[in-house]
Order: C-alpha cells, then sequence, then structure tokens
C-alpha cells in the first residue's frame, strides 16, 4: 500500500518566498509517499494579467525552488505534486510539476481547460494529459488541474492511459465539483486525489473565496479522507494502486473492454 498527503492550506497571494518556506514545512512534517499540494500553490491564484503574474513564474527544471523541491524528492524517495505558474519564452502556463524519486522521471502538466481570468494571464496548456510510473511503488499517476474536472474526457484519458490515481491539484471556487469527483473515481475505477486550498482572495472589483473540502476518493468513489470547508488540514489516506486495475466487476463486464468508442462519434 502507498500512503497519500494531501496539503490543504492557504497559500498567500503574490509571496513566493513566504509559500514555499510553508511548503517545505510541511515536507518536514509529513511523511507520506505521495504528498500533494494545491494549484499555484507558490504564487497564489488571483492574477488578472500576465504582467503582474511574471515576477512569480519559475522556469521548469532551472528555478532554484523548483529545483530544492527536486532534490528533496529525490533524496526522500517520495513523490511531491504543487501547482505553480509556469514561465516559458512563449508565455506562463499554469502548470503542476510532478517531482519523482528519479528526477529524469519528472514532468510539468500544464492546465489544459483555463478558468475565468485565468484567460488573460496564462496560455492554455500544450502538454496534454499524461501518466507517470514510480517502479518502486508501481502506481501511475495521472495528473489534471482544476477546472480540468469539468471534461469528464480529461479523467478519461488519463484512466485509459492506465492510471491508477488522477492528483488534481485545485482552487476550486465552487461545491459543484465535489458531485463529479466520486462519478469519475466510479466510471474510470480510479483513485481520485483533489488537493484545494482555502482561504479568500480579492481584486478591486471581486473576491474569491476558496472552498477547501479537498479530498481522497477511493475507486468506487467514496470517501477515505476529507477536509473542511476553511480549515489549514492534511489529509493521509492508504491506497492500493493495484486494486485499481481490475476493471471487470463480474465474469461479463468490464468497464473498459465494454467501451464502444465506434459508437461515440
Ligand atoms: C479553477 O480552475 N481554479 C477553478
Amino acid at each position: 500500500m502507498i500512503s497519500i498527503s494531501i496539503i490543504q492550506f492557504a497559500p498567500k497571494f503574490a509571496h513566493t518566498i513566504s509559500n514555499i518556506e510553508t511548503i517545505h514545512a510541511y515536507l518536514d512534517s509529513v511523511q507520506s509517499d505521495i504528498i500533494v499540494f494545491p494549484e499555484l500553490a507558490t504564487s497564489g491564484y488571483f492574477f488578472t494579467d500576465s504582467h503582474s503574474l511574471a515576477p512569480h513564474a519559475m522556469e521548469w527544471n532551472k528555478h532554484k525552488d523548483l529545483l530544492e523541491l527536486q532534490k528533496r524528492a529525490s533524496t526522500e524517495k517520495r513523490i511531491i505534486v504543487l501547482g505553480f505558474p509556469e514561465l516559458t519564452n512563449e508565455g506562463i502556463y499554469n502548470s503542476a510539476g510532478i517531482f519523482m524519486p528519479k528526477a529524469q522521471e519528472s514532468k510539468v502538466y500544464r492546465k489544459t481547460h483555463l478558468f475565468y481570468k485565468e484567460k488573460y494571464c496564462f496560455l492554455p496548456g500544450n502538454t496534454g494529459f499524461f501518466t507517470v510510473y514510480e517502479q518502486n511503488m508501481d502506481i501511475r499517476l495521472g495528473i489534471m488541474i482544476c477546472y480540468d474536472w469539468r471534461f469528464p474526457e480529461s479523467a478519461r484519458t488519463l484512466a485509459l492511459q492506465g492510471a491508477d490515481a488522477i492528483i488534481c491539484p485545485a482552487n476550486l471556487v465552487t461545491t459543484l465539483s465535489g458531485k463529479v469527483f466520486p462519478a469519475r473515481a466510479i466510471e474510470n475505477k480510479v483513485y481520485m486525489i483533489v488537493a484545494n486550498r482555502t482561504g479568500i482572495e480579492h481584486n478591486a472589483e471581486e473576491e474569491l473565496l476558496f472552498r477547501g473540502e479537498s479530498a481522497i476518493y477511493d475507486y468506487s468513489g467514496d470517501i477515505l479522507a476529507k477536509a473542511s470547508l476553511e480549515h489549514e488540514e492534511v489529509l493521509y489516506a492508504m491506497i492500493s494502486p493495484e486494486k485499481s486495475r481490475v476493471k471487470s466487476f463480474n465474469s461479463e463486464n468490464d468497464i473498459f473492454l465494454d467501451r464502444r468508442p465506434d459508437m461515440y462519434a
């Protein structure tokens, strides 16, 4: 079995140094094999233009704070997932780093479906959905970010690629998604790991309330761990990746083999 933790906290808006300190403090105190932080955990969320976001954006495989997280994943032999604004030559992506124990297996996912004023700040992600496999833990993980939940294709694509668990760093502002994640778990028979944040951010015109309720769902859609709406919390659960791989539920039915893609066009 693999231990997994979600860190639900309220990143401080535009305070990268302080957020990185918080992230390291949690890494010091939480021992799980896999540890997941929310979307844009290093920067905070409610930027409305790429100019003000740019100083907080980090280059994958280059920025010292990301290299430090890779070092920890490698020396501590665990997987760290967190959201950050990713600086590239073409612009900024809303990304999640998946820091694997073997650095060469680490990857960055760029959010496919941009939400609300993210469209003013970020480029639409161009990595597509992919999975990573960690041999010692024998687990295959798929990654999506927050609003990707609205599109069942996100979880389906990852599940068809063999994901045992789908990790979703999030900054959710609606409770609707809580109805959807269990369904994605059931229809794909995968664990769903939703790492949301808490707190409020505002600009001159409006306020966003982040609705916590991070959760770890098993492959039957049942809740293994769930956080409160407003408190900073660490969630913990044990998961059995191999159990999610059996997609049949009786002698005649298998939810993947029974699919009829030729009927879906
Ligand atoms: C969201 O995609 N952060 C709601």
